[in-house]
Order: structure tokens, then C-alpha cells, then sequence
């Protein structure tokens, strides 16, 4: 039988890391709805900006707002994510629900980020290679570690770790060719070209093997830990990328950001309860050809 409260999460607290972001909204409001008491740990955004951007986007139940907290903090950092858990520590008496969602996601918004973000693979320095490790993967092991001891005292929890189809697969460099179009005539003499770098790819893969060892590791403590492995999102990215992805895409289109809301809820709640270990793949059929 089909239990009605399966989206009642009102007994539970959610930490969701980069929740102050595009989709880490998107979960945020989502949680807040289903009655869950959402902590955001961002590095970046104020708490009135992320309001704001909820209110406009989600349509959200001001009363509910009060149930939000967000704190700043790099969790790349040990020391800053052991004092924030510290200082959490009275509100996380019913924390059930982990979003390893932060992540280092360059956008494009001129020419000039192009050489910054994309670095042909032949020119990448360890750094560049590094901070993506840093983030999707230190970030992610420090912060379940603080959060495990929480749950286990709680009789369980949900981690939902994200990680994307360029974590599954190899990134088809051909989509990026129209930015290497848009270089200048000395970029080009430079040798630069324009590529999705591998380290997102592989930090993005690492996820997938940091799911199933911590899985398997806590199930006896009713811990369950799975991947949500996401294909691209529309953020008025330019139409020739939107025409090139959606070509590649077998329902031909980038998803929606509210897309993913279906998924995450089934992940955090108890309809995914036999679920340990897997990761879900939602990706309009990216991966299935
Ligand atoms: N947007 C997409 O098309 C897409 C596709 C596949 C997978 N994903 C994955 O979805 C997740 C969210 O992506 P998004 O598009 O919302 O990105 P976003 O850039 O909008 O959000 C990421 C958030 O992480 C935060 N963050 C980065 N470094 C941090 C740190 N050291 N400490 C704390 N917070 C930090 C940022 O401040 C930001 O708010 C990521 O894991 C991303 O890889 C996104």
C-alpha cells in the first residue's frame, strides 16, 4: 500500500552543501515544503540572497522561510566544518537528511572566462586539477563524517551525494567547439582550446566509489548513502550548446532545474527505504546511447 506520508519529512533536519546554488535551491524549497528543517552550508551567498531567489523562484510559504538556517562555511576547510557542526550541534537532534551538492560549476558569462574555465587539457596546472577533488570529494568526507555520528544517535539517515553524467561518461568535447569559435585571433596563436575539464569528470566519478563505501560501511546503522548522477540543466546557456546538448539528449532537451526536485525527495524519504549504494541516473537518456 501506498503510505500518504511518505513527504512528510517534519520529524527531520536536512543539511544540503551549496544550497545557496542554482539546484541546491530548488532541494532546499523542496524540503522546506515536505516540513523538513533545511540547514544550507554555502560558501558564498547571504542568507537575505538566497531568500530572495527562493521567494522568486519557489513560491514559498513565507512561514516556512523560518525553518531555513544557512551558514557560511568553506567545507574544504576541517577546522570550519568541525566549528560549524559544533555550533549546530543543538539543532541537529533529528538530522536525517544529507545533500553532498556543492560543487565547483564555472560558468560562462563572457569571453574572458573562457580561457579560466575550460583549460585545454594539455596546459592544466595540479591546481586546476585539484579544486574540483577539493570540493566534490574533501568537502563531501568531511562533512558526512560530521554528520554520521548525528544519524546513527537518530536511528538513520539518507545522504545523497550529486554527481553528474560527465562523472559516468566521458564528456563529448565536440559541444564546447563553438566557444573555441569565439576565441581571438591571438588566443588561437596562443594554442589555447576550449575543453570541459577532467577534473570535474573524475572528482564527479569519485563520488560514485565515496557512495558505495560509506553505504556499506553504516547500513547497519540504517544509513543509506546513494548517488544522484544529473545531466545538464538549462541556465541560458547559449543556443548553439543548448541545440548541440539537446541533439545528444534522447528526449532533446537540457532538464528543467525543478526536475530534479522527483528524484531527491525519493532518495531523502522512505520510498527509496531498500535503496543503499546505487546511484540514480536522471538524464533525460544521455546515458542510454
Ligand atoms: N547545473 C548542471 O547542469 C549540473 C549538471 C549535472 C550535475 N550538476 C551538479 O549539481 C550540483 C549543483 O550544481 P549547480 O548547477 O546548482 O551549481 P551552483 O554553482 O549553482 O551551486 C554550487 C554551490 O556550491 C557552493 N560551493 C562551492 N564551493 C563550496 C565550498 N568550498 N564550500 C561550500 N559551498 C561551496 C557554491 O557557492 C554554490 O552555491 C553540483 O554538484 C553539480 O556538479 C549540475
Amino acid at each position: 500500500m501506498i503510505s500518504s506520508d511518505f513527504l512528510d519529512l517534519s520529524d527531520t533536519t536536512s543539511i544540503i552543501t551549496g544550497g545557496a546554488g542554482m539546484l541546491g535551491r530548488q532541494y532546499t524549497a523542496a524540503l522546506l515544503q515536505c516540513g523538513s528543517q533545511v540547514i544550507i552550508l554555502d560558501n558564498k551567498s547571504s542568507k537575505t540572497n538566497v531568500i530572495n531567489n527562493l521567494k522568486k523562484e519557489s513560491k514559498l510559504d513565507e512561514n516556512l522561510l523560518s525553518n531555513l538556517t544557512l551558514i557560511k562555511c568553506d567545507i574544504t576547510n576541517h577546522n570550519q566544518v568541525k566549528k560549524t557542526f559544533t555550533s549546530l550541534r543543538s539543532s541537529l537532534k533529528n538530522l536525517k537528511i544529507l545533500v553532498n551538492n556543492a560543487s565547483l560549476v564555472k560558468q560562462v558569462k563572457k569571453n574572458s572566462d573562457l580561457i579560466n574555465v575550460y583549460k585545454p587539457f594539455l596546459k592544466m596546472l595540479p591546481k586546476d586539477w585539484e579544486e574540483y577533488f577539493s570540493i566534490d570529494l574533501t568537502g563531501t568526507l568531511l562533512v558526512t563524517q560530521q554528520s554520521i555520528p548525528y544519524m546513527q544517535k537518530n536511528g538513520g539517515g539518507s545522504i545523497i551525494n550529486i554527481s553528474s553524467t560527465y562523472g559516468i561518461l566521458s564528456p563529448d568535447q565536440s559541444l564546447y567547439e563553438h566557444f573555441n569559435k569565439k576565441l581571438t585571433t591571438k588566443q588561437k596563436k596562443m594554442g589555447i582550446v576550449i575543453e570541459k575539464p577532467i577534473g570535474y569528470s573524475i572528482s564527479k566519478s569519485g563520488i560514485l566509489n565515496l557512495t558505495r563505501f560509506i553505504a556499506t560501511k553504516f547500513a547497519q546503522d540504517n544509513i543509506r548513502v546513494n548517488t544522484l548522477t544529473l545531466g545538464g540543466v538549462y541556465d541560458e546557456n547559449p543556443s548553439q550548446f543548448v541545440k548541440a546538448y539537446s541533439k545528444k539528449t534522447p528526449l532533446n532537451r537540457m532538464a528543467r532545474k525543478q526536475e530534479y526536485i522527483g528524484p531527491l525527495l525519493f532518495l531523502a524519504s522512505n520510498m527509496s527505504s531498500y535503496m543503499t549504494g546505487s546511484n540514480l541516473i536522471v538524464d533525460g537518456g544521455w546515458s542510454a546511447w
